[in-house]
């Protein structure tokens, strides 16, 4: 009985087995962790998205009125995971060109054969004067306690923002359990970051494995025209008045992933700079404003780089003993107008200020201001809660330790307008600013 029981077993596994031979196994190939970037000019938009099995096709169908008569192909590449299980996910790239400035496009992402996306929608860059930039600007937002998100999809989705700064510290972290935070937390911003440009920079919640997940996931743009990669860590762009500049500062701190970084990203700065500094650029791209993770200057508690030294002092004036490399001069020198920070989870503004000394304008502490303004915003929401304050130096202006996130609206060549947005008091604004510039180009001290 045994025996025939066995062999009755066998047969029936055998038949279910060689039916499943016989048929196609079913591919999953449904597009997820959908996103979008600026290109290097206003007519481009990239496309991004991962699908978890291997499809060989990466299509997107746009357009406007007749919503897919547009058809864009890219490429596909193959991220593996460095957790245990070596987890493979299929990064698609899309660019699209030739968008009319300003336009709006409707898209899907996929292919015929393994399915499509739901339906996004974006707006082309405008590349009018009267252009004015609505930004949302924050950093260290996790997939758990995202408490800024519902209210950034609400003013995202109805219109109110034109792109996002993600000033580094994201998922909290990609890497962990075989990358799938990493993946929830590219599926949760799908509700904002497929429908405007998601720029980034990384923090040191992006470590894992040398970045990799970070820039596999992105795509932010080169100068020679790709995307992702190692432009991911640093890369600029420009938006109406504005020359916008992500760059790392955690090459700073995970050395061991290369010295070259740090001297490599600074040479790469300092051309930028150049370049966006020429009489015809600046004209064109008045404002210079920056991005990196780890601030030159901070005042929370928890922080011995806050306690000790008021801010990152690696970043700020370089590495220890040979002070080389370091940002603050760099970027004086350049004339930067303003520079967002993150990693403290609060929110921080300060008065103009070089070398530890407040540079006030003459007719208003932001009225030609000689010295760059900072910006600490870090506190969109994470499972690592807030950062509490300690003392006040001389140069901090404001501080709020509310979730929530920058909106920063660029007017014109002379105008910025700033606020604080607080999500725990439903969307007050809690402080604002404007930063007003008759000229741009180096401060006093570097003429
Ligand atoms: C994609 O291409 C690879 C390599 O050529 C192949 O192994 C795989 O089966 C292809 N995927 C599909 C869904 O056709
Ligand atoms: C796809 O790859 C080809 C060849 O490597 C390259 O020329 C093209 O720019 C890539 N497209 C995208 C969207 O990255
Ligand atoms: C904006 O883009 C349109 C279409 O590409 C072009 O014709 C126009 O000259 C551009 N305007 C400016 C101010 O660059
Ligand atoms: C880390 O990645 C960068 C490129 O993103 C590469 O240049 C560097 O060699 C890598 N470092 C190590 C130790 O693998
Ligand atoms: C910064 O200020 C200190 C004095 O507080 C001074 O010794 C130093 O030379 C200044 N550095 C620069 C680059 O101006
Ligand atoms: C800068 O301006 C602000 C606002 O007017 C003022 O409170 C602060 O004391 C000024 N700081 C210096 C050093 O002048
Ligand atoms: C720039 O924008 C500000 C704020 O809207 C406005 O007050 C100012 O007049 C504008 N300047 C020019 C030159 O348009
Ligand atoms: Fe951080």
């Amino acid at each position: 009985m045994a025996l025939l029981h066995g062999t009755l077993l066998f047969t029936i596994l055998s038949i279910v087995s060689s039916r499943s031979i016989l048929t196609d196994d079913p591919i999953f190939g449904q597009p997820e962790q959908i996103h979008i970037s600026y290109g290097r000019d206003p007519t481009l938009m990239i496309v991004t998205w991962v699908t978890l099995n291997q499809i060989n096709e990466s299509v997107v169908e746009y357009g406007q009125d007749d919503m897919f008569d547009l058809r864009a192909t890219g490429n596909v590449s193959i991220f593996q995971d460095s957790g245990s299980e070596k987890r493979r996910e299929y990064i698609h790239r899309v660019v699209l060109n030739n968008l009319k400035p300003g336009q709006r496009y409707f898209y899907h992402c996929g292919s015929d054969d393994f399915g499509w996306s739901s339906l996004y929608w974006f707006t082309a860059m405008r590349n009018d004067s009267d252009f004015v930039v609505r930004t949302a600007v924050f950093g260290d937002m996790g997939r758990d306690n995202a408490q800024s998100l519902p209210r950034l999809q609400e003013e995202t989705q109805s219109g109110h923002f034109d792109l996002i700064l993600h000033v580094g510290d994201m998922a909290y972290n990609m890497d962990i359990d075989n990358a799938r935070v990493g993946d929830d937390y590219m599926n949760a911003i799908e509700s904002i970051a497929a429908y405007i440009p998601y720029m980034t920079c990384p923090g040191n919640h992006e470590n894992a494995y040398n970045f990799s997940q970070y820039v596999a996931k992105f795509s932010m743009p080169s100068s020679i025209g790709t995307y992702g990669g190692d432009s991911n860590h640093f890369y600029s762009f420009n938006v109406g008045p504005a020359h916008i500049i992500g760059f790392s500062t955690e090459f700073y701190y995970y050395t061991e992933f290369g010295f070259d970084q740090i001297f490599n990203q600074y040479q790469w700065l300092e051309q930028d700079l150049k370049e966006a500094n020429t009489p015809k650029n600046r004209a064109q791209q008045p404002w210079i404003i920056t991005m990196g993770h780890k601030p030159m200057y901070c005042t929370n508690s928890d922080d011995t780089d806050c306690i000790n030294d008021g801010g990152y002092t690696i970043i700020r004036t370089g590495l220890p003993f040979i002070e080389a490399y370091g940002l603050e001069n760099l970027f004086a020198q350049y004339g930067v107008d303003l520079e967002f920070w993150a990693h403290e989870h609060s929110y921080e503004r300060l008065w103009p200020v070089y070398n530890e000394t407040v540079y006030n304008g003459t007719k208003g502490a932001y009225i030609d201001p000689d010295a760059p303004v900072h910006i600490t915003t870090g506190s969109a929401g994470c499972d690592e809660r807030h950062d509490p304050f300690g003392i006040r130096r001389p140069w901090s202006a404001f501080r709020n330790n509310d979730y929530g996130y920058t909106r920063m609206n660029i007017y014109n060549a002379s105008h910025i307008y700033l606020e604080q947005v607080s999500d725990d008091q439903h969307g007050k604004v809690v402080d604002n600013m404007w930063l007003i510039k008759s000229k741009h180009g180096p401060y006093s001290y570097f003429e």
